[in-house]
């Protein structure tokens, strides 16, 4: 994508592709200032972009500033664009970028993390993608981006959507939280516990369902909630597994003790969880 977009965009390097669509580098020419732009073919059957736009928007709308703000979403030759402001590099490329971070450092990381996810869970809105590809960073600020697979936990009568039995997962297997594997529906509980996936990610540079095999099943996809492989990474997720991870941060253990007991349709105290890591 070699182009102008908007008459003002000058399209630059390729900086992610994901399954949906390519995400590029832009310098605005009337400011002179960076922007990313996330793309969507108009044949794209999902419309995943047109529905990340609409969180974005009332996200932004009601004061929560650690998402991207839109600069501007249209079609341009045939392909949606979302422009936003570009970030230095994702959590994943800060982590590579970074070995050994102090523990202090770590811990404070993870209270700001469970800040901006809590800034989202107020507004009703679940991210439902939780991982560190998906939490950007700029002069030192976090955000959370990625809004393509979130969806609001109340209904228009302001309440809890109900819990289903569903048979296909959303979102990624290796973050995805235990119950949403075993089929529930869903909510700020299993963001919560994505997100403590991804601490231990943080602590320890894997996961101990990493190196689970590929193991032959003809009759479910991967993301069937009934796939012998991803019944075996949900075994690795119980709670009493976890707990075994060898020496694993005490800190971490009581997260996903207390993460693992919130119910379906409640909050968590995000300052009890945020006090963990003091
Ligand atoms: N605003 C941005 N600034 C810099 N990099 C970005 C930006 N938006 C996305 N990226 C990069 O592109 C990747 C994919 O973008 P993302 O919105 O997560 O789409 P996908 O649905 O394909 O995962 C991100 O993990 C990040 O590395
Ligand atoms: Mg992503």
């Amino acid at each position: 994508m070699n182009d102008l977009v908007n008459h003002r965009y000058i399209v630059e390097e390729l900086i992610g592709n994901g399954s949906f669509g390519n995400v590029y580098s832009a310098t605005c020419q009337k400011k002179n200032t960076q922007f990313a732009i996330k793309t969507e073919d108009v044949r794209s059957p999902y419309k995943i972009l047109k529905h990340e736009c609409s969180i974005l928007k009332y996200l932004y709308d009601n004061r929560c500033r650690s998402i991207p703000i839109i600069s501007w979403y249209g079609l341009h030759n045939r392909v949606f664009c979302l422009v936003t402001p570009l970030y230095d590099m994702n959590l994943n490329e800060y982590l590579q970028t970074h070995d050994e971070l102090p523990l202090p450092t770590v811990y404070k990381l993870f209270q700001k993390l469970i800040s901006l996810v809590q800034s989202i869970h107020e507004l009703h809105v679940l991210h439902r993608d939780i991982k560190p590809d998906n939490f950007m960073i700029k002069n030192g600020e976090l955000f959370l981006i990625d809004f393509g697979l979130s969806c609001f936990c109340i209904d228009d009568q302001s309440n809890h959507l109900e819990n289903i039995q569903l048979t296909e997962i959303t979102g990624n297997i290796k973050y995805c939280s235990y119950y949403v594997m075993l089929g529930n529906r869903p909510s700020i509980r299993d963001d919560v516990i994505s997100l403590g996936y991804m601490f231990l990610y943080i602590l320890y540079q894997e996961l101990p369902w990493d190196n689970v095999p590929h193991i032959e099943d003809t009759l479910h996809p991967t993301n069937h909630i009934s796939n012998r492989r991803t019944l075996k990474i949900a075994s690795y997720k119980e709670y009493q597994s976890i707990k075994l991870f060898p020496m694993i941060d005490k800190k971490l253990i009581m997260y996903f003790q207390y993460s693992y007991n919130i119910c379906y349709d409640e909050s968590p105290c995000y300052n009890a969880l945020r006090t963990l890591f003091t």
